[in-house]
């Protein structure tokens, strides 16, 4: 490793994961690239490195797993996320067109009435736990209602997400936690994702459209409707929880927003710059790289820091300060490239929807204790958020 400098820190312990971003700011200032000596990676944490890195999807590949580990062989190979051109373009093309802007457009309309009715409810409790009762119930509302999945058991959904993105780190004791569990979650998943399960005119039975016209196998079908279930929810329920909390501990950017609801949106991409659902992914390299005067070598893992790249202060003015007014285009917590979130548009519709309703609706937001962290080897958020809220 001459010419890179190395840290003996561990990203994946819970004294890291209970507040990262200080420790951050101490590995961005070992260089553009360095050494994770516990676990024999590499590792970016600079915005200059870590979205080029996202982009270079020829040097930095998926296919080897976004994991520490590698792909276990004896598993299908994914059809998505984990997987290269020109294999990754069939299922990204089916995805993409399942999730494009005119189905967000009309997904709006019903969207906004559960906002309304959530929002609404939650005003007449007054206090509430912000996590169960709104991040979680939001999105696992309107997100499986789309895909088509059937009510009963949806808490399932939230085990198995958790599982897959702790199985992305080490095999740790979050890891061990979560993998109990998300396994006895899974056979339910995969009994959702298959056709005869699906509601009809859902975005589910898209995919197997699909199928049906040739561009890819039933059995393809059923593995790519597996992907907005592992992928859709825990990571939404995060944005909207940490953008919650951000606003509830900044009530001067909450006022904003309640005089000007019409920010929602932004406030929400502030909200995943500021603090990131998904914080890091690996990739492998596929050749020698020389980057910032040392060389990275061929097939090795390279972790790539993504919330610390969206808090860099040589990217972002005032990096560390959460303001619902700031443009955060250009921050990488959908990732960047080939593999960029290919459900943003229907992230981007709840979280601006649900804080919309709210700005209008809700003239104060405050905590009423200390929140709890829910700690996981990829994804930040909360176990449970009290909070009190007043009427506008
Ligand atoms: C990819 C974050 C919501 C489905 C990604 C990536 C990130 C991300 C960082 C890039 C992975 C990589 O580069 O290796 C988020 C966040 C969300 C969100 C923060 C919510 C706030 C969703 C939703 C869906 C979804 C709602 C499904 C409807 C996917 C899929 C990929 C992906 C299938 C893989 C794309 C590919 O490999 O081409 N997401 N996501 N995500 N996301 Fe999301």
């Amino acid at each position: 490793m001459s010419g890179i400098a190395s840290s003996p820190v561990d990203p994946f312990a819970p004294d890291f994961l209970m507040d990262p971003y200080p420790a951050y700011e101490a590995l961005r200032a070992l260089g553009p690239v360095f050494a994770l000596e516990r676990y024999g990676v590499w590792a970016m944490a600079g915005y200059a490195e870590v979205e080029p890195a996202l982009k270079d999807w020829k040097t930095f590949i998926s296919g080897e797993g976004v994991g520490l580990h590698g792909m276990n062989p004896a598993l299908p190979k994914p059809l998505t996320l984990q997987i290269d051109p020109p294999d990754h373009d069939k299922g990204r093309r089916v995805l993409g067109r399942t999730l494009s802007p005119g189905v967000a457009r009309k997904l709006r309309e019903t969207f906004q009435r559960e906002a309304e009715r959530k929002v609404a409810e939650l005003i007449d409790k007054g206090t509430f736990d912000a996590v169960s009762d709104l991040a979680e119930a939001y999105p696992m509302k309107v997100f499986p209602d789309t895909i088509g999945i059937r009510p009963d058991g949806r808490e399932k959904l939230l085990a198995w997400s958790t599982f897959v993105f702790d199985s992305f780190g080490p095999d740790n004791e979050m890891l061990a936690t979560s993998r109990k569990a998300g396994l006895a979650a899974q056979s339910w998943i995969m009994e959702c994702c298959a056709r005869d399960a699906l509601q009809p005119d859902s975005l589910g039975m898209m995919i197997y459209q699909a199928a049906d016209e040739g561009e890819i196998s039933e059995h393809e079908a059923t593995h790519l409707v597996r992907p907005f279930l592992t992928a859709g929810i825990d990571t939404t329920v995060n944005g909207i929880g940490n953008t919650l909390l951000a606003l509830a501990t900044h009530p001067d950017e909450y006022r904003k927003l309640h005089h000007k609801p019409e920010l929602a949106r932004n406030a929400f991409e502030e909200g995943l710059r500021y603090d990131s659902p998904v914080q890091t992914f690996f990739r492998t390299t596929s050749r020698d790289v020389e980057i910032g005067g040392g060389v990275i070598p061929a097939h090795r893992k390279v972790l790539l820091f993504m919330a610390s790249a969206n808090r860099d202060p040589a990217r972002w003015d005032g990096a560390d300060r959460f303001e619902v007014e700031r443009v955060a285009t250009g921050h990488v917590g959908f990732g960047a490239g080939i593999h960029a979130c290919v459900g943003q548009m229907i992230a981007r519709l709840e979280g601006e929807l649900i804080f919309s309703e709210l700005a209008r609706r809700v003239k104060t937001i405050e905590l009423t204790a200390e929140p709890k962290r829910r700690l996981n080897n990829s994804l930040r958020g909360l176990e449970s958020m009290p909070i009190r809220v007043t009427a506008a």
